[in-house]
């Protein structure tokens, strides 16, 4: 008993540090000894499928185990990226309403980020809107209440909304992902070109005279770039889902923002723009 007292400080500080390198979640409910499995003896390359399947239930989550369709036998197998595009393509295109695209990506099962993630975070704000703002993925605070942009970066996203006279009710605001990367890190290009048709069908749906997207991350994938934020921010272009023509602007991440205050000059004169865009509306 004293000495399980005496670890806790270090215990303590094992946990802060794991959640400063952002491992914040609990991908299962028991905990594995990753050290033991991995003195396990290789298996032979004659051992029967079942061996391989139970291998396959106790190793860690790689990404291409986790995007899953179902095979004939009933049993989960890895859903290849080119399928799990196809797959997205053809459930938005026949999503007829939001609320149709919100059922249909809660069903999808191509994007591995959803093993790993609490809840879906499909939109926050008004579907009429004219502006519709797209940022990264969502982090720890989204992934819990299963909305975009509710935590430190959503609040600094919200005052940036209303020093141009605008709020949730008359904005849109998703992600280039819907599931929380694990450890907020960046999202994959083969996660968010998964999620893609899906943002598409979600951009025609909303219809708005605007699109932001916020961050190099969202910027660079959708205007199908290897730019800097820097140098795509404040500059209108066209965003085309194919179907449709966009007007769309690029600004600086709220995260990056809090991060680098001296930066928000730039973001400000950005939110003029859009500001002025949206009047001449
Ligand atoms: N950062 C994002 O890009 N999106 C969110 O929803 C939250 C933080």
């Amino acid at each position: 008993m004293t000495r399980e007292i005496g670890h806790r400080p270090a215990a303590l500080q094992l946990l802060r540090w794991y959640i400063d390198m952002g491992v914040d979640t609990a991908t299962s409910d028991t905990p594995a000894d990753w050290f033991a499995r991995s003195e396990r003896p290789k298996p032979s390359p004659f051992s029967d499928n079942r061996q391989i399947r139970q291998r396959n239930d106790t190793a860690p989550p790689q990404r291409a185990q986790i995007a899953k369709t179902s095979s004939r036998s009933g049993s989960e197998t890895p859903m290849a990226p080119d399928a799990a595009v196809m797959t997205a393509r053809e459930n938005a295109k026949s999503a007829a309403s939001l609320d149709d695209l919100r059922e249909s990506l809660a069903k999808f099962e191509g994007c591995g980020l959803k093993a790993t993630a609490k809840n879906m975070c499909f939109a926050r704000g008004n579907a009429e809107a004219q502006i519709m703002l797209i940022g990264e993925a969502p982090g720890r605070d989204e992934d819990l209440q299963g909305l975009p942009f509710v935590g430190r970066a959503g609040q600094l996203l919200d005052k940036m909304l209303a020093a141009i006279g605008m709020s949730e009710d008359n904005a849109y605001i998703t992600n280039i992902v819907y599931w929380r990367p694990p450890g907020n890190r960046t999202p994959t290009p083969q996660e968010s070109q998964v999620c893609r048709p899906f943002l598409e069908r979600q951009i025609e749906l909303v219809d708005p005279k605007i699109i932001v997207f916020l961050g190099g991350a969202a910027a660079k994938q959708m205007f199908d770039t290897t730019d800097g934020i820097m140098r795509l921010r404040g500059k209108w272009r066209t965003y085309s889902t194919g179907e449709h023509d966009y007007r769309a602007i690029a600004t600086l991440h709220p995260a990056y923002l809090l991060r680098t205050p001296a930066a928000k000059r730039h973001a400000w004169r950005d939110m003029l723009a859009i500001k002025l865009a949206l009047d001449a509306e």
